[in-house]
């Protein structure tokens, strides 16, 4: 293995693999340098180019810690994140479609009861969510954990706001027996991905917007069911069909319609223009 050149390297390398004795590691690395090399070989990068491509992963991982991922916005800006979701989660029948899980996820909620409310403190337009989680024929499932979280009607997540100390606008409900979840939140508006990282400016360079159209985060566990990642879309958001993380399926979009002043489903009297959002889930089966 000696005078190494552009035709052949690539094939020296993937030898070097040949005594791992992990199949899948094996198969993975050689993928990996296969794509890399051919990666090289359609771009032909100068010296420069190179090294501003190894300092702008550099700069990537300095920006990373135990709050900020900017490798996972980097997946997520460049399609890979939901590249993996698609592959991961084939949907078949009436499941619902997964979606991004970004960054504002925060493990553990506040349990709260069914039909509470999980932004009080917070202004903005009364929005009651309500629905019914089924398994995948459409039978009612009782038990389901329901995590949600979302922005307030600003585009802030309570996890980027200073002084924030308590959770605002996440919380867990679990479904009663007739399989129906239900709460009161605020109406969330579209917001930017953080942008003060390599990411950002990438988004810079490239013309890119930064901003994700408004919606709701959920996550739904059950025994017996693949868990779900997933958001609802606001319809009629003008940033559907450009979103910077790749998220939006038309099965997640859903009008959050507008009401006036009055009496909610729930019973409880509205003072002001309010919203309600009504989605369904089903789950699939492990
Ligand atoms: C989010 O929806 O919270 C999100 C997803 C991906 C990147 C940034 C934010
Ligand atoms: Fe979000």
């Amino acid at each position: 293995m000696r005078n190494l050149n552009e035709n052949n390297i690539t094939d020296a390398v993937i030898a070097r693999f040949q005594g791992c004795d992990d199949p899948r590691l094996k198969a993975v690395l050689t993928s990996l340098v296969k794509h890399l090399h051919a990666f090289v070989r359609d771009v032909e990068p100068t010296e420069q180019e190179w090294a501003f491509g190894i300092d702008f992963l550099t700069r990537t991982g300095h920006m990373c810690d135990d709050k900020r991922q900017e490798f996972i916005l980097l997946s997520d800006t460049l399609g890979v994140t939901m590249l993996v979701d698609a592959i991961n989660h084939r949907i078949a029948g009436k499941a619902t479609e997964s979606t991004v899980l970004g960054p504002f996820y925060v493990a553990d909620p506040p349990e709260t009861p069914m039909g509470g409310g999980i932004g009080w403190n917070v202004e903005g337009e009364p929005l009651f969510v309500e629905g019914q989680v089924r398994s995948a024929e459409g039978s009612p499932l009782s038990g389901v954990v329901v995590d949600v979280w979302q922005s307030d009607g600003d585009g802030f997540y309570d996890v980027q706001k200073s002084g924030m100390d308590s959770p605002s606008l996440r919380a867990r409900f679990r479904t009663g027996a007739d399989g129906r979840y239900a709460f009161w939140a605020v109406t969330p508006s579209a917001y930017p991905i953080p942008t003060d990282g390599p990411v950002g400016q990438m988004l810079e360079a490239t013309g890119r917007h930064p901003y994700r159209p408004a919606h709701v985060h959920f996550m739904l566990k059950a025994d017996g069911f693949e868990t779900l990642v997933t958001q609802v879309f606001a319809e009629g958001d003008s940033y559907l069909d450009s979103d910077a993380v790749f998220g939006v399926k038309d099965s997640l979009v859903r009008t959050y319609e507008q009401r006036p002043p009055g009496k909610a489903p729930d019973g409880r009297v509205v003072e002001r223009p309010w919203r309600h959002l009504s989605y369904d889930f089903g789950l699939k089966p492990l």
